[in-house]
């Protein structure tokens, strides 16, 4: 059931108000400004020990890892990294007892995924899974985690899942954070940015019109370069991968620092840039990146918490704190790509050639 909606992408952003609440939901304790994760099966000595967190995941949930390691950086100060499932399980890692590793997955069936599991624990690793579906093969195989309480996603491309991922992420940081160095002052700063984020998705979306509007003014385009540096650059893959999925125009995704050294050459009016903007310590270098651009004629979108006069358009989202502003900023893109493929008639919830779950290798 649609419930009005002319597909599950369109149903499904806009769900994320409410997806977004339901994970955030008993988990929040004021008194001690941290989060209590159920499943996690992971005590405080347990949390203190770690050294290093090493995230697994395919696509869309590989890109929340991203955002997810960043963030555990930044709050908890444990070096951290995300890496494609299917790509680690290939190379014969080294497997650290000191690691955590957190196997990501909406469906918790991505064979790639739950194959570097099973590597894991044979090895005698500990792997926590940040999973969906909930008894899901990877929510069987892992020693805990924490389900992210999207709700049944039934679009091939993932939108709803991808923000509760991020959500979730961003509570297992201040947890691990709270066990180890983040003050009290920043477990409030970050609990009370969690809990804006529902209405701050409820005012993103109301902005519906000015993205279809938008969507419309770049379909044309042939590809796109989609960049952000940083917290934005994970925020630039997935709507770039997100675009390419639902319209199949030919997207890529640079960190804007990469431009100089090569994929400048490819700009030119034709070639669109959909530029990732927030109103963080890198402000002025991702400003310095549009003026490069502009300088070689090419078109700028950008999403950013204030207009941006070197842009063609802004789509201006509602500031949260520095490092949970990556959640909030490719909901707009979602919806650019949903309303990009809507105008060139794709079939939006069954992209071809892809399956919701891809349970071969
Ligand atoms: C993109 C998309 C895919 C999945 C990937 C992993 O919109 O849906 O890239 O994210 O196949 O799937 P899960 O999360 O089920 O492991």
């Amino acid at each position: 059931d649609m419930g009005g909606h002319d597909t599950y992408m369109h149903k499904e952003i806009h769900e994320q108000a409410d997806a977004v609440d339901r994970a955030l939901r008993g988990r929040i304790d004021d008194r001690f400004s941290t989060v209590h994760l159920g499943g996690l099966n992971l005590d405080a000595r347990d949390a203190r020990a770690v050294r290093r967190v090493k995230i697994l995941g395919c696509g869309t949930s590989y890109h929340a890892g991203q955002i997810g390691a960043q963030m555990i950086e930044e709050l908890a100060r444990i070096p951290a990294d995300a890496e494609p499932a299917s790509e680690f399980r290939y190379r014969n890692p080294v497997v650290d007892p000191d690691t955590l590793y957190i196997a990501v997955s909406q469906s918790g069936e991505t064979y790639d995924v739950l194959a570097a599991v099973q590597e894991l624990k044979r090895k005698g690793a500990r792997v926590l899974g940040l999973v969906n579906v909930v008894g899901s093969a990877i929510a069987r195989e892992t020693d805990g985690g924490i389900y992210v309480h999207a709700g049944p996603e039934v679009c091939v491309v993932s939108t709803k899942c991808f923000t509760n991922m991020v959500v979730s992420f961003g509570l297992l940081a201040l947890h691990l954070g709270r066990t180890r160095d983040l003050s009290v002052a920043d477990g409030k700063r970050i609990i009370e940015g969690l809990r804006k984020l529902p209405g701050q998705i409820e005012e993103i979306l109301a902005n519906e019109e000015q993205i279809e509007k938008l969507a419309g003014e770049y379909a044309d385009a042939k590809s796109m370069m989609f960049i952000g540096r940083v917290r934005g650059y994970p925020v630039a893959r997935e709507a770039s991968l997100k675009l390419k999925e639902v319209s199949y125009i030919h997207a890529e995704a640079y960190p804007a620092s990469e431009l100089k050294h090569g994929p400048l050459a490819l700009i030119e009016p034709a070639m669109p840039t959909v530029a990732i903007v927030p109103d963080d310590e890198l402000l002025e270098k991702n400003r310095a990146a549009l003026e490069e651009i502009k300088a070689r004629s090419g078109r700028i979108l950008a999403v950013a918490h204030q207009e941006q006069e070197k842009a063609d358009h802004t789509i201006v989202v509602p500031k949260n704190e520095d490092e949970l502003d990556p959640i909030l900023m490719g909901i707009p893109l979602q919806l650019f790509a949903y309303y990009t493929a809507k105008a060139m008639g794709r079939d939006i919830d069954k992209p071809r050639n892809l399956a919701k779950s891809v349970t071969v290798e």
